[in-house]
C-alpha cells in the first residue's frame, strides 16, 4: 500500500507541472489563463497563434504522463496504474496553480501510450479522425476519451479500463464549459483566436 501511495505522489508532483503555463511565460505572451478559453492546454496555446509552443505544450503535458507510468512500472504494473491516475490528477488540480489546472487530453495520452502504446494509437486515430472532420479539439477529445475504457477492456485489461474510467469521468466533467457551448453551437474550432 505504501508503495502504491509513493507511485500516487511521484505521478501527481510529476503531472502537476503546467508546461503551457511555463513556455507561454518563458515566451513572453503573459498568462495564458488569461487567453481564449483560459485554459492551460496546447488548444489554448494554440490560440496565441504560437504553433511551436502549442506542440511543446502537447509534447510536455504527454510526456509527463509517460515519464511517471514508465518509471512507476519499473516496479509492476498496477504502481504504474495508480501513477497514471496521480499524473493526471496533478495535471487537472496542480498544486502549484492553486488546484486549477488543466483539462487533461495531452496527460491522458502522455499516461495512455505509457500504459499500453495500441490503445493510445487508437485514441489517436480517434482524436485525429473527429479534429479533421469537426474541427473542434475539444468534441475529438471526448469521443476519443470515451472510446477508450471499452477499447482497454476489449485488449484484455479490464483493471486499466476501470482506473482509465475514472480519468475519463473527470475528463467529461472538466469539459462541461465545452460541452455547454458545442450544444449551443458557440464553441472555438482548432486555431481559431479567442
Ligand atoms: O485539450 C483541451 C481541449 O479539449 C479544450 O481546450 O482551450 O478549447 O477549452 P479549450
Amino acid at each position: 500500500l505504501f508503495h502504491l501511495l509513493i507511485a500516487l505522489v511521484f505521478g501527481y508532483l510529476l503531472g502537476s507541472i503546467p508546461f503551457g503555463v511555463i513556455f507561454t511565460r518563458m515566451a513572453g505572451l503573459g498568462d495564458i489563463r488569461k487567453v481564449g478559453s483560459g485554459n492551460i492546454g496546447a488548444t489554448n496555446v494554440l490560440r496565441t497563434g504560437r504553433k511551436g509552443l502549442a506542440a511543446a505544450t502537447l509534447v510536455g503535458d504527454a510526456l509527463k504522463g509517460t515519464v511517471a507510468v514508465v518509471v512507476a512500472g519499473l516496479w509492476g504494473q498496477d504502481l504504474a496504474t495508480v501513477a497514471a491516475l496521480g499524473a493526471f490528477l496533478g495535471h487537472l488540480y496542480p498544486v502549484w496553480l492553486g488546484f486549477k489546472g488543466g483539462k487533461g487530453v495531452a496527460t491522458f495520452i502522455g499516461v495512455l501510450i505509457g500504459l499500453m502504446p495500441l490503445a493510445a494509437l487508437i485514441f489517436a486515430l480517434i482524436w485525429l479522425s473527429v479534429a479533421y472532420l469537426k474541427r473542434y479539439s475539444s468534441l475529438a477529445a471526448l469521443v476519443a476519451t470515451a472510446a477508450t475504457p471499452p477499447v482497454l477492456w476489449a485488449l484484455g485489461e479490464p483493471k486499466m479500463a476501470g482506473v482509465i474510467l475514472i480519468l475519463v469521468v473527470l475528463l467529461w466533467w472538466k469539459h462541461s464549459e465545452n460541452i455547454s457551448r458545442l450544444v449551443a453551437g458557440t464553441e472555438g474550432k482548432i486555431g481559431q483566436k479567442g
